[in-house]
């Protein structure tokens, strides 16, 4: 038997202002497509910004249901959308933010499980990394240099 240890690094932005323009103007277009997510249910807003290697970008936010389990992240909603619109085209940034209407949310969000897993399949399916930013609606913004940083041990198409 054997212990592994295994590491993962992130980086800590304090404010937008910090981030390379590029990721301040992703950031934006996050924070915009952010204010129009449908989540009458949870009041919890998320928005997504997705730079691809054409220059294009590429938004999504949550989309809720009365029936609950059959809402979208907005991860999920971007990068379908993205992966739809642009098959060959990889993705390279990430600019994620979520506000809530009933308690701010000053710590950065990062994306759920189910989210992790599908972006991981986009970045294995690409070999190339893809970095992602993650704010709340206010506070440090955090930055894994991969999907992988957020995802060690995925599932993956080599257990099939
Ligand atoms: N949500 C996202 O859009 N992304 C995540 O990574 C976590 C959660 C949404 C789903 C739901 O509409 C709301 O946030 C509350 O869970």
């Amino acid at each position: 038997m054997k212990k592994i240890q295994l590491s993962t690094s992130i980086t800590v932005f304090e404010s937008i202002d910090e981030l390379p323009t590029e990721i301040q103007k992703l950031m934006v277009r996050a924070i915009a497509i952010r204010k129009t997510a449908y989540a009458p249910y949870s009041n919890f807003h998320v928005g997504t910004a997705f730079l691809l290697e054409n220059g294009e970008t590429v938004t999504g936010n949550n989309q809720e249901n009365a029936a609950y389990p059959s809402g979208m992240c907005a991860e999920r909603v971007a990068v379908w959308n993205a992966s739809s619109q642009f098959p060959d085209v990889k993705i390279l940034k990430i600019a994620i933010t979520a506000s809530s209407e009933n308690n701010p949310v000053t710590e950065p969000v990062a994306p759920c499980g189910a989210c992790r897993q599908t972006l991981s399949e986009y970045e294995l399916k690409q070999e190339d990394p893809i970095e992602i930013y993650f704010m709340g609606q206010s506070g440090n913004i955090i930055k894994t240099d991969a999907l992988h940083d957020l995802l060690p041990l995925a599932f993956d198409k080599s257990f099939l």
